[in-house]
């Protein structure tokens, strides 16, 4: 179980990650408005996208998987690792603000108060998101070292 909620908050972490690589690269490609449609490229989910419209395509489809992970991890907490319901349900708080902020992104055509703004709040998200994995990790060795792992949950 507790090995599960360290899967997931690692798999929340990697995830914020490369969608920040993506879309850092987005942003030096100069790609950012080539898909002008919300919230998905015209090529929707499931279909390939179009090569000038690929590294946006991207960064919306992991944004999705990302926020999904961090939802889900929050919903572990709250049923199974009291100790981290607070700082998950605040990353799941921090991933919607940057969705409706990357939705301002581009229907305000990369407006320079809401790009600047995009860049900060991903940081934000990867040291929250960082903190979750490193503190629950630090309270599970913690715990198999005193032989009370059954406490966590
Ligand atoms: C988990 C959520 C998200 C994270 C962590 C994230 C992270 C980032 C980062 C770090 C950048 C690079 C900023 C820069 O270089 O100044 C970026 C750029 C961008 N993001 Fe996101 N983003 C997220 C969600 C979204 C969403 C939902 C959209 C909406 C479509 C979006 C659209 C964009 C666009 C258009 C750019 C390029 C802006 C530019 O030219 O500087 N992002 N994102």
């Amino acid at each position: 179980m507790q090995n599960g909620f360290m899967l997931l908050s690692f798999g929340s972490l990697s995830l914020v990650y490369i969608t920040m690589i993506l879309g850092v690269y987005l942003s030096s490609v100069h790609q950012s408005l080539s898909c002008s449609e919300w919230p998905l490229c015209p090529n929707g989910f499931l279909k390939p996208p179009e090569q000038r419209y690929v590294v946006e395509y991207f960064h919306r489809i992991f944004v999705i998987f990302t926020a999904g992970a961090i939802y889900a991890t929050s919903i572990f907490a709250y049923a199974k690792v009291k100790t981290m319901k607070r700082l998950t349900l605040l990353a799941t708080i921090v991933v919607s603000i940057q969705i409706l902020i990357g939705a301002l992104v581009v229907t305000k055509k990369l407006d320079i108060m809401i790009v600047t703004a995009h860049l900060p709040i991903g940081v934000a998200l990867f040291g929250i998101t960082l903190l979750v994995f490193l503190r629950y990790r630090k309270d599970y060795l913690t715990s198999v070292n005193n032989g009370t792992s059954g406490n966590l949950d």
